[in-house]
C-alpha cells in the first residue's frame, strides 16, 4: 500500500498542468471522488490497527501534497492569465497595472515644461483664508467674485479657494525675489454643474518676480509653453481685468473650428481661452512685503480641466471625476 501512494506522489508530481483543462484533469484523477487516493480512504477500514497506524499518516500526507499541487495552479482557472503558446513558456498571472488620470498627465507635462524654464513647484492649502484668497490680492470687500454664488464659503473667515492666485501671496509672503514658481492644484466654485463646468477644476498658477521681469517676458514664456504643449499655434492675448494684475488679459490659442470638438470648445469661434495673465499690481507686491519700487513680476494661471478634454477628446468634464474605471483604462501607459 505504501509503494501505490508513492506511485501516486509520484505520477502527481510529473503530470504537466499548463492550461486550465490540465488542471481539471489533474484534479479528476487525483483529488475527485473516483481517484485512487480516494479507493485507498474507502478501504481504509478493513486495514489492521497497525496499518492504519503507518498508513493513515502517509496517506495524510500524499492527500496534502496533491491539495498543494492543485493549489498552486489554481490561477489557471482565472480568465485574466496570460498564456504564452511557447513549449517552455511558463504562465504567469497578468498584473492590473493602474494609470494615470487625464489631469495628472497634463499636469505634469506642464511642470516639466516649466521645470526647463527654472520654474520651481509650490503648493498651498485648499481651504484658504479671506486674506490670501481675496484681501491681499486687491479684490475689494465688495467684489463679486467673494459672493455666496461663487464662492464655498466653511465659515466666515475661510472657503474652498476660489483659484490658485492664493498660492502667490504665500510665496511672496515667505520668500524673496527672485522668484519663479508655479503652483498646481484643485480649486472650488459654486457654479451650475454641466459637461462644460464643474464646482471644481484644476489650475496651474504660474509667478515670477525679479527686477526687470516685463510684460513682453510672460508673454514669450507663456508663447514658449504653448508651442511645446500644443506644437506651434497661433495665440493672442485680450485685455481683461483681474484685480491683482495691471495690466492684464487672457490668451486664446487658436484651434479653428474643423472638428466636432473644435467647434463645441470655441463655441464656435476657433478660439480657446486657455488662461488669465498679467503684470502684478504694486499694491498686491506691497501687501506681500515686498517693494514695488525695486522689483516688478508676473503672474498668469491656467485651467488645465479643459485642456484635457481637448487632448484626450473628453466630451464631458464630468466623466473625469466619476473613477469609473473604464473610462480610466483607456489612459494606461499614457
Ligand atoms: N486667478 C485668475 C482666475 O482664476 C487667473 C489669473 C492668474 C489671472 C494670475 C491673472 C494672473 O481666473
Amino acid at each position: 500500500m505504501q509503494k501505490e501512494l508513492e506511485d501516486i506522489l509520484e505520477k502527481a508530481k510529473d503530470y504537466q498542468i499548463k492550461t486550465k483543462d490540465e488542471l481539471e484533469n489533474f484534479r479528476l484523477k487525483f483529488l475527485s471522488k473516483k481517484s485512487a487516493l480516494q479507493t485507498i480512504f474507502d478501504n481504509f477500514k478493513n486495514f489492521s490497527v497497525e496499518e492504519k497506524k503507518t498508513l493513515g499518516r502517509k496517506l495524510n500526507e500524499v492527500k496534502q501534497s496533491l491539495e498543494s499541487i492543485f493549489e498552486s495552479h489554481k490561477h489557471l482557472y482565472d480568465d485574466n492569465t496570460i498564456k504564452s503558446l511557447a513549449d517552455n513558456s511558463v504562465t504567469v498571472n497578468a498584473i492590473e497595472i493602474g494609470s494615470q488620470h487625464p489631469i495628472s498627465i497634463i499636469q505634469n507635462e506642464i511642470i516639466g515644461i516649466f521645470d526647463q524654464l527654472g520654474f520651481v513647484v509650490s503648493e498651498g492649502p485648499e481651504i484658504e483664508d479671506d486674506w490670501h484668497n481675496f484681501s491681499a490680492l486687491n479684490f475689494p470687500p465688495d467684489h463679486p467674485a467673494r459672493d455666496m454664488q461663487d464662492t464655498f464659503f466653511v465659515d466666515k473667515e475661510y472657503a474652498l479657494r476660489t483659484h490658485t492666485s492664493s498660492v502667490q501671496v504665500r510665496v511672496m509672503e515667505n520668500n524673496k525675489p527672485p522668484i519663479r514658481i508655479i503652483a498646481p492644484g484643485r480649486v472650488y466654485r459654486n457654479e451650475a454643474v454641466s459637461a462644460r463646468s464643474n464646482s471644481f477644476f484644476h489650475q496651474i498658477e504660474g509667478l515670477v518676480i525679479d527686477e526687470e521681469s516685463t510684460f513682453a517676458d510672460m508673454k514669450q514664456t507663456l508663447y514658449h509653453f504653448v508651442s511645446k504643449l500644443f506644437g506651434e499655434r497661433e495665440i493672442r492675448f485680450r485685455a481683461s481685468y483681474f484685480p491683482f494684475t495691471e495690466p492684464s488679459a487672457e490668451m486664446d490659442i487658436y484651434l479653428g473650428t474643423e472638428t466636432e470638438s473644435d467647434y463645441r470648445l470655441t463655441k464656435g469661434t476657433g478660439w480657446l481661452e486657455v488662461l488669465g495673465c498679467g503684470m502684478l499690481d504694486p499694491n498686491v507686491l506691497i501687501n506681500c512685503g515686498i517693494d514695488p519700487e525695486k522689483y516688478s513680476g508676473y503672474a498668469f494661471g491656467l485651467g488645465i480641466d479643459r485642456l484635457a478634454m481637448l487632448r484626450y477628446g473628453i466630451k464631458d468634464i464630468r466623466q473625469m471625476f466619476q473613477n469609473d474605471v473604464r473610462f480610466l483604462h483607456q489612459f494606461k501607459g499614457l
